[in-house]
Parts: structure tokens; sequence; C-alpha cells
């Protein structure tokens, strides 16, 4: 009773307090199913191998499959002195079957099978993640498509720039959640990749069969060197960086959200149901959502840094740092799950607020870069035309005038090659559809585009 698993060597007990610094069973626990799988596939191993007998595989497995139930039940008792995820089910199994649970563990280490347990786990998660961001994009070309005819400004610097679709806009974010989920599949090829066999560093006498076990978890492959096998967490690394960079763009787009649904912009209409209150101020409906996405993309931050810390200092192979690779991959993992689900709805939610979102796409002589476009069109050097459209910008400035309600004798004060056609050239719509060049905001090109994405991604 209370004997740990390797207590043979041991004369005093553990200290309690060492205990409670050296378990991650209160954390590691969610990796239950992916070990249990992790240990079944390979005792199914041992047994092809004729290191286990038929009933004795039997056994276990039976013993395994009852934990997991007792596990999903919720009624597994978690002890904290048995340190993990491994001992805490290693010791139950013994417990259900007698000494023969304890062949489970022959030729392997807790060292191969934690980075098979995990390993299984971000592959699982990372599927999890792919089917959240194909919804997410979804909702923004579902928003391009319902709101082709929204104008809205192009902003450089935060000031106005040029007049742009709200759907070229939506679509901009299209592809970067596109990028995000092509980083997590290549991501995979390397998560996909079998430990087992490696033991606690150098690998195994017994004649186990890698390939095998391999196989009958999902993998692709098996590593190639234990002492790399056992003590290699760039996959985790590689996973935090992807949750952040996702992080990042969900955080670029909360900023826009935030500043599109404030009184002085009025671009959007959140939903209700994904804005909160104030408790003294009977008029506020906050961007909360957003703004805690911005803020979590924060935490995120902290679990990459953490996990690089954690590693760049350790010698090969194992050492108990590793354990402290978890709670950041958790946490960056639910947090971009839950991020992401939140965010699909508010993106399928919002309501852009096109005559308002028109009326600033005017402002800010949005139009000055399309007059001198005109001029250059007409044989002006690009260079005199943008100093003659910046002195009709300077003359509009002080008469407090803008470039739309010029007369053509105004224009022709400035240069003679302004013709008549200078006028019809003052639209909003105009400007944006003559920027018909692939990837540009016209119309035509936004349509197209809508069409491909669809077409690709089977919307
Ligand atoms: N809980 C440990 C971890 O997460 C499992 C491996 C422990 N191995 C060891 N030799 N102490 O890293």
């Amino acid at each position: 009773e209370g004997k740990k698993l390797w207590g043979g060597r041991f004369k005093e007990s553990t200290d309690e307090l060492v205990e409670k610094f050296t378990e991650s069973v209160s954390y590691d626990k969610r990796l239950a199913p992916f070990d249990i799988a992790g240990s079944i596939a390979h005792v199914k191993m041992l047994e092809k191998q004729g290191i286990l007998k038929k009933e004795e595989a039997e056994k276990i497995i039976e013993g395994l499959n009852e934990i997991l139930e007792e596990i999903e039940r919720g009624s597994f008792e978690w002890k904290t002195e048995l340190e993990d995820v491994h001992m805490n089910v290693e010791k139950r199994l013994t417990e259900k079957i007698g000494s023969v649970g304890g062949k489970l563990h022959t030729g392997r280490s807790r060292n191969d099978q934690v980075a098979t347990d995990v390993r299984l786990y971000v592959r699982h998660e990372i599927e999890e993640i792919l089917k959240l961001l194909e919804k997410l994009r979804k909702a923004f070309v579902k928003q391009a498509e319902e709101n082709l005819d929204v104008v809205m400004p192009g902003y450089t610097h935060l000031q106005i720039a040029q007049p742009v679709l709200y759907a070229h806009h939506m679509l901009a974010y299209y592809h970067m959640f596109k990028r995000d989920a092509e980083r997590f599949k290549d991501t995979l090829k390397r998560v996909n990749i079998s430990p087992l066999g490696s033991a606690a560093l150098a690998g195994t006498s017994y004649p186990l069969d890698r390939e095998f076990t391999a196989k009958l978890l999902g993998f692709t492959d098996v590593t190639r060197n234990s002492m790399d096998a056992v003590s290699d967490r760039d996959f985790i690394a590689e996973t935090i960086f992807n949750c952040a960079m996702v992080m990042m763009h969900l955080s670029r787009l909360s900023e826009e959200l935030v500043l599109w649904s404030t009184e002085e912009f009025g671009f959007i209409e959140l939903p209700d149901a994904f804005c909160t209150g104030s408790s003294i101020m009977p008029q506020k409906k906050n961007p909360d959502v957003s703004e805690l996405t911005r803020g979590k993309t924060g935490r995120v931050y902290g679990d990459l840094m953490a996990i690089l810390t954690i590693l760049k200092g350790l010698p090969l192979t194992y050492n108990r740092d590793l354990q402290e690779d978890k709670e950041p991959l958790f946490d960056a993992i639910d947090t971009v799950k839950l991020a992401l689900k939140v965010n699909a709805k508010i993106v399928g939610g919002m309501k852009p607020r096109k005559e308002r979102m028109k009326e600033q796409a005017k402002k800010g002589f949005s139009l000055a870069t399309d007059v001198a476009d005109y001029l250059a069109k007409k044989g002006v050097p690009f260079r005199e035309a943008h100093r003659i459209v910046g002195e009709l910008v300077a003359y509009c400035l002080n008469k407090g005038k803008s470039l739309e309600n010029l007369t053509l004798e105004e224009f022709k004060q400035f240069s003679d090659k302004f013709n008549e056609d200078v006028l019809s050239l003052m639209s909003v719509e105009g400007s944006v559809n003559s920027r018909n060049i692939i990837g540009g905001t016209a119309k035509e090109q936004v349509l197209s585009e809508i069409r491909k994405i669809k077409e690709e991604e089977g919307f």
C-alpha cells in the first residue's frame, strides 16, 4: 500500500511536498484515452511477437478497456501520489487483474509512452482545430458573398487610403486562416510518427515490432533515433506556435471589430448575443468577446515562450523538465479552440452598415490616387501627377471642399490635362471597380475569388 511503482530501491517514502511538486496527474489525466489506446496497441504487438501469451494480452486489454469506462463514467479515482496518468492507469490495472498487469510495461518506458500519448493527443486536437478553422473561413466567405455591394474605406496607418469592397476585406481574413490551416497540416506530418519502442532512451532488447504498433495507432512512420524520440518536443513548440499565429490573426480581427463597432466608426452591428452590457451605464453594448480574444492572444504567446524556454537548456535525453510541456500545450489548444468557436459566430452574425461605410469611403480624399492615375494615363509623369493632386488636396483643405464637389474649372487651374471625364471618375464604386487586377478589389475580381475559394474548399 502506498508503495510507488518505482519504489524498489527507496527506503524512505516521498515527502508530501515533493509529491505535490512533481505530480502531473491533475492535468495530464486528459491524456488517458490516448494512453490506453497506446497501451492496447503495445500489448497486441507483444502478443504477436510471442512476448505475451494470448490469455495475458486479453486480460490486460480487457482491464484497460474497463479502466477507460471508469474514467469516462467519472468513477476512476485519480491519485496524486501516483504522479501521472500513466502510473494511475497501470496501478489500477494490477489492482483489477493482478500481477499479470505488470507485464504491460514490458519493453516500454514512460519516456516513449508519454511521447506517444502527447503525439496522439496533438494529432486529435489538430484535426479539431482544422475543422474550426474551416468553419471560420466559411463565415468570412458568407459575409463577402452576402455583402458584395458594400464599399468601405480601406486604411493604411489607420488613415483613410482608398475605397475597397467590404467583401475584399473579409476575404483578406479568409486567406490568413487558410494559411493557418496549411501550417497545422504541415505540422501534422511531424506529429504523426511513433516513438514507441524507443523505451527509456536507448531502444530495447525485446524483439518489438515498432511498425506494427505504429500502424495500429495510425502513425505514418516510426522515429529513427531513440534518443531524439524521447526528448523531441519540437512538434509541441510548433503546435503552440501555430496556435499563437491563429490568435494573432484573431486578435487583429478583434481590434478591427472593436473599432468598427464604435460610435465613431459605426461600420458594423455586432450580434447582441456576443456582446455584454455595463452594470452602471444602461446604454452600453460592449464588444467584450473581441477584447478578450485580443487579451487571450497574450496568454498563448506566453505558452509559446514557456515551451521554448523549457526546451532550451535540456541535454539529451529525457529530463523531468519535459513534464512542463503539457500545461502550455493544453492551454494554447483550449484557448485557440474556444476563440475560433466564438469568433466564427461573431463573423457569421455581424452586420455591415452599408450607408455609413460608403459615406466614410468618400472621406479623406480617398479618390486622390485615382485622380493622379488619371493624369498619368494622359501622359503626365506619375511623380508630377502626384504633386499636382497634392496641391489640389491642399486647395480643397483650404476651401473646406472635397474632390468630388470641385468644378471642372477648378480642376483646370491645376492642370490643363483635366477634362470633363474627371468628374465622372469621382465615385467610390468607380474607383473600386477600376482596380480590376488579380488580387484587386474590383467586384469582378472579388467575385471570381469567391468562386475560386468555393471550388477549392467545396463550400
Ligand atoms: N509525467 C512524465 C512527463 O510528463 C512522464 C514521464 C516520466 N518519466 C520519468 N522518467 N520520470 O514527462
